[in-house]
């Protein structure tokens, strides 16, 4: 009855007076209109009951009224009884029209956020019925609904969904977005989670700040973030109301980007428009004396750019080269022994090109070339007279395998495996490439006795070098990977390298010992490598240690009985816990379990935290019903936050002995491994042949 006319004149009346002043009676009637609501449909009759003692009724007379502003500090939750409202938006105007049964105003108090939009009365006499802020919190909070969804113009925009509160996480927001779309969710955490409320402990910002180029590009967000920036430009007739609301979302916005900035570090910097946003931003903080509080993170800002340009000018471009084994060093950059540098999109790295004869060419490209233009230089180069759509640029591996490249793939040479080369060929004759004698053997290295080398110097070396290699990683680059670089047209050069480093380090130990003829070196190699693991797990250096015991499991190794059989059992029984360390079985738990005790600065095992990505990928659409699966996006920042805290300390270990013998650095630098398993295996049948 509530719903078609309006309470009657008496019920009107109870539902105007104070809580204190309703008699039983009264309580009973209203509670009996309550069950005709269907905004309330979903809660318990006990709650209704409560609800009755303290609703209030309210009507509005004129149309045009608006009941709050959007940027208005949340105080009631309401549903709509008779007439209709808008909801406006600031740059998008009325974005949906609320009738009776409809409810509003409850984002604003779960989120502890300020309106999201401006509420106007559409009718004349509008009845509403309200609960404000303190009933809301006290009866409603808990109980609410699961799931709240926004629409505009008729869809989804937001989907938002209540979160238990875990242990030990006190999240301040109880609701999380679950989907949405990209301009909505921006608007979203611009409103709530920027301004006066940020919280350290809510990862919405993060996870956003670290996945926001799955589902917008870079040009798209500044578009929309200058969008937000400028909305006053144009807008001549402002209420005092507007104004503030304006300064206020400006300031947000440069908060946004300063955290931006920080996540993204030179991903951001290397994007003119992020640069010239800055710019933009800086001027009007300049002129505008409102915008005083800013003033510090657009300084922060400048100089981080400034900086970084500068750096970029005197580093511009470095030269790359990818020696036929090992890893791609940087030429002509003064110290080539530590401290690496980032590879960046346009560096330049020198690569040969191989064609089905074995004839090669060497290329000098900017890391983000595409293979289309790889395959159009090489061809040329080597006279193919072929047309580009006849041919193919392929790795070929050490055991045969190939890898045919799209098109617009990039960073093309750091993404070979340990020994495969690249070759471009005809379409048609892919399959009867070979690969290169070289690519089977021992490839070059510093040739002397590992034995003159203390371990401990070793493991101190490889540490800092993979150290090295892995603090050039960006997160992002996880991300790139795992949706395919080429969807980004982004480089994966700093994580392809480290992950190469990986598979070398794993098979020279491999290669180290099935290479050694003797039992007695054999027998010595094991020991060392035991070692070696257990030095590097000291160090924290778990990316190397699981390399080094993944090559002693190896099928090569392992099956060298009498070579194992010959070492100390307190060295046997060192290496079986390792091995159950590295065990894969219940999604890795034992190393799981194990890193979580650990505390920063650490490599961690790299391949695993892409397999977490990839699950994660493989198992969520990025895409529902057209609204961005941010639950993904979440599942995946998480594992590119586990990078980032791993590297939140930087390493200083005590350097080794300077007495020393040998040169272990440079030893590492320059690792022989053959990376065929059928060419190890029968090195090792040699060594000690399946007895009939
Ligand atoms: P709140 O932010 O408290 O105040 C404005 C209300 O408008 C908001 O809660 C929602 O209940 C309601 N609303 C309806 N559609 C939208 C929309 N598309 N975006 C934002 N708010 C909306």
């Amino acid at each position: 009855a509530l719903l078609q006319r309006g309470p009657d004149a008496t019920l009107r009346m109870i539902l105007r007076k104070p809580s204190h002043e309703r008699t039983p009676e009264e309580l009973e009637l209203i509670f009996e209109e309550l069950l005709h609501i269907t905004a309330l449909s979903h809660l318990s009759t006990s709650i209704k009951r409560e609800l009755s003692s303290i609703i209030v009724f309210e009507s509005h007379a004129q149309a045009g009224t608006i009941l709050f502003n959007q940027g208005d500090e949340g105080r009631s939750w309401y549903i709509l009884l008779k007439g209709s409202v808008d909801v406006v938006i600031h740059g998008k105007g009325t974005v949906a029209t609320l009738k009776n049964g409809d409810d509003f105003g409850k984002l604003a108090l779960i989120n502890d956020a300020p309106r999201a939009a401006t509420i106007v009365l559409k009718e004349n006499n509008c009845h509403l019925l309200r609960v404000d802020k303190e009933h809301f919190n006290r009866i409603l909070r808990d109980v609410e609904a699961n799931t709240l969804r926004l629409q505009e113009h008729g869809k989804d925009v937001l989907v938002l969904e209540r979160v238990a509160k875990q242990r030990g996480q006190h999240s301040a927001f109880k609701y999380t977005v679950m989907s949405g779309t990209p301009s909505k969710i921006l608007e979203h955490l611009l409103e709530t989670r920027l301004g006066n409320q940020v919280s350290s402990l809510d990862p919405f910002l993060d996870d956003f700040l670290l996945t926001n180029m799955v589902f917008m590009p870079v040009i798209q967000l500044v578009d929309e973030l200058a969008n937000y920036f400028h909305c006053d430009v144009n807008d001549a007739a402002q209420t005092p109301e507007d104004r503030e609301y304006i300064i206020n979302f400006k300031k947000r916005v440069i908060q946004f980007m300063h955290k931006w900035v920080l996540v993204a570090r030179h991903t951001a910097l290397d994007e003119p428009c992020v640069c010239d946003f800055i710019e933009e931003m800086a001027l009007e903080v300049e002129a505008n004396p409102e915008l005083s509080e800013e003033t510090s993170n657009i300084h922060n800002l400048l100089t981080q750019k400034a900086r970084y340009q500068e750096d970029r000018k005197q580093n511009s471009a470095q030269k790359w080269k990818l020696p036929p084994n090992g890893q791609p060093v940087c030429l002509f950059s003064g110290n080539t022994t530590s401290s690496r540098n980032t590879m960046h999109p346009d560096d330049d790295i020198i690569f040969r090109v191989y064609c089905a004869d074995h004839t090669y060419c060497t290329l000098r490209f900017p890391l983000h070339t595409t293979a289309e233009i790889i395959k159009a230089c090489a061809a040329e180069k080597l006279q193919l007279n072929r047309g580009a759509e006849d041919l193919v640029l392929v790795e070929v591996k050490s055991n045969g395998e190939r890898a045919v490249f799209k098109d617009n793939d990039v960073s093309i040479p750091t993404g070979l495996s340990l020994n495969g080369r690249l070759f471009v060929t005809v379409k048609d004759h892919v399959d009867a490439v070979t690969p290169l004698p070289e690519q089977e053997g021992p490839t070059e290295g510093i040739d002397i006795d590992l034995e003159i080398l203390s371990t401990k110097d070793l493991a101190f070396y490889i540490t800092i070098y993979d150290w090295d290699l892995f603090w050039v990683v960006h997160e992002y680059e996880l991300l790139y990977r795992t949706f395919g670089r080429h969807h980004f047209g982004k480089i994966t050069a700093n994580l392809d390298v480290f992950l190469r480093r990986f598979n070398e380090l794993q098979y020279w130990i491999v290669t180290d010992i099935v290479s050694a003829s003797s039992m007695s070196k054999r027998v010595g190699l094991l020991r060392k490598f035991i070692k070696l693991a257990a030095y590097c797990k000291e160090y924290n250096n778990l990316n190397a240690f699981f390399a080094i015991v993944m090559g002693l499991s190896n099928m090569a190794v392992s099956r060298l009985t009498q070579t194992w059989d010959k070492i100390p059992s307190k060295f046997r029984k060192l290496f079986q816990e390792f091995e159950a360390l590295i065990d894969p079985s219940r999604n890795h738990r034992a190393y799981r379990v194990y890193v979580g005790k650990l505390q920063p600065p650490l490599i961690p095992f790299m391949p695993l935290l892409l397999k977490d990505m990839t699950f994660a990928h493989e198992g969520n659409k990025t895409s529902l019903d057209g609204l961005v699966n941010f639950e993904k996006m979440h599942m995946m920042a998480q594992t590119m936050r586990t990078m980032r805290y791993c590297r939140s300390r930087t390493i200083s270990l005590d350097p080794p002995s300077p007495k020393s013998e040998g040169d272990a650095r440079s030893y590492i630098c320059c690792l022989r491994s053959i990376d065929n398993q059928r060419v190890l295996t029968a090195m090792s049948q040699k060594l000690e042949p399946t007895r009939k």
